[in-house]
């Protein structure tokens, strides 16, 4: 049996927290050190499981990897292996960001198809039509990826839609590909421009970074470098959001407010009062939410991440909000878990209806993702009595000192094991 989280609702949340790197940074940048031969170091790594799990990929592709606390060190061989087996990536998706460094440096990758979290359908179509245009065949066998080309020739891609995972793939593969590539398209994630600037650290050439055209003019190599990862916005979110919820007073410190600056305006609307610093904000919210509309898009549109707690906060906010996903289709199962929790909420294809009442009453509810079970341990907090929320190996992926963050802003949190 898998541990759960006994979450006491009442508390309003107060004080300050410190967020870490990114987890959707620091897998790529992991990822990005096999394009190079030698010592990569990264600081500011969040300590969450996939860290690990990363690590075992890159073991399995020659690397040795050491994390200790917030570092990790990468020595990568002269000649990686380029064959990622599925013991190895099928528990989180974002291994699939392999792809790209092992073109880039064998021109030939085996990957196997990934697993990862159950938001939707999550096809690689777009990261082989960008391997394809470099010249590059690609086809699924037997469950992998398999990639080859003789050279990998610069080309203009226009993507379909701002994917975060193609433009990585296709951008840590042009970095060593021959004359320039072009990404329309390209989205723009502050994770994106974190991997564009440790790629620059290496020797990349790359212009337009953080706009949807991405110039990449491939170099003969790279060296390694020591990146400091960009800061959680997601992490951050969130907390921001439980301030907002139970009406309490957080500073979220570790990441630039502009890198959730549509969160934050969200969260002016519901009636809190936001102070923007540096490298982090503030939010205080006095009286009940107000009700507000939200649609998830790509950067710098409201991230889907954060769908599930811009839910929660719908389920106890004064009026009626209409929530649009417009990223991953099946996003909305978290939303069968509110209902459980009293919330009066309904799904009708990609848009939900939240017609918010004065408190969620506790229940048993599942997590089926990371952030649906952050969004659920937020909506525990501003239940009745105690909610039990199972299946938290999720959270644990993406939020590191989950519990003891929680706990000192004053949440009532308890992890039963097994
Ligand atoms: C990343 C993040 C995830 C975040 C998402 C959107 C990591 C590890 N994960 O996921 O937390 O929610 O960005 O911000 O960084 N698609 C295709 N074909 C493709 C690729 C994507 O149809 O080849 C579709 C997907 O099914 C999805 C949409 O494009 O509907 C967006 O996916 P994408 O931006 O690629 O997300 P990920 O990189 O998987």
């Amino acid at each position: 049996m898998s541990d759960r989280y006994l979450v006491t609702g009442g508390a309003r949340l107060a004080g300050r927290v410190v967020v870490g790197g990114a987890k959707n940074s620091v897998l790529k940048l992991m990822a990005a050190s096999l394009l190079a031969h030698g010592r990569t170091v990264l600081t500011n790594a969040p300590e969450i499981a996939d860290v690990p799990l990363m690590a075992q990929v890159l073991e399995g592709l020659g690397a040795s990897v050491q994390i200790d606390g917030d570092r990790v060190t990468i020595d990568t061989p002269e000649v990686p292996s380029h064959h990622a087996d599925f013991e190895a990536v099928k528990q989180f998706r974002a291994s699939v960001c392999v792809l790209g460094p092992l073109m880039a440096r064998c021109r030939r990758a085996v990957v196997a198809l990934p697993g990862g979290d159950a938001i939707g359908s999550r096809p690689l179509d777009m990261h082989q039509a960008g391997l394809r245009a470099l010249g590059a065949h690609s086809a699924i066998e037997h469950g992998c990826v398999v990639a080859q080309a003789d050279d990998l020739i610069g080309a203009q891609i226009g993507l379909e839609f701002p994917s975060v995972g193609a433009t990585e793939n296709i951008l840590m593969a042009a970095v060593l590909a021959d004359g320039v590539t072009e990404i329309d398209n390209a989205a723009r994630e502050p994770e994106i421009v974190d991997l564009c600037e440790m790629l620059i650290e290496m020797g990349a050439r790359i212009d337009g970074v953080g706009t949807e055209t991405l110039i990449v003019t491939g170099v003969e190599r790279l060296s390694p470098t020591s990146h400091h990862v960009v800061g959680d916005r997601i992490v951050a979110g969130t907390w921001g959001i439980a301030a907002a919820m139970t009406r309490g007073d957080v500073e979220v410190v570790g990441i630039p407010p502009q890198h959730l600056a549509l969160v934050l305006t969200k969260l002016e609307h519901a009636g809190a009062v936001v102070d923007r610093f540096e490298d982090g904000f503030r939010v205080r919210q006095q009286d009940r939410p107000r009700s507000v509309n939200t649609a998830t898009l790509p950067f710098p549109g409201y991230p889907t991440d954060l769908q599930p707690m811009a839910i929660g906060l719908a389920s106890i906010s004064e009026g009626m909000s209409l929530i649009t996903e417009n990223v991953f289709e099946a996003r909305f199962r978290f939303v069968e878990e509110m209902v459980r929790l009293g919330a009066d909420a309904r799904t009708d294809g990609h848009h939900a209806v939240v017609r918010g009442i004065d408190q969620l009453s506790c229940a048993p509810v599942w997590s089926s993702d990371i952030r649906a079970g952050a969004g659920l341990v937020l909506a525990g907090l501003v239940a009745d009595g105690v909610t039990e929320v199972h299946d938290i190996e999720h959270i644990d992926r993406g939020y590191p000192h989950f519990e003891e963050n929680l706990r000192a802003l004053g949440g009532e949190i308890e992890r039963v094991r097994g």
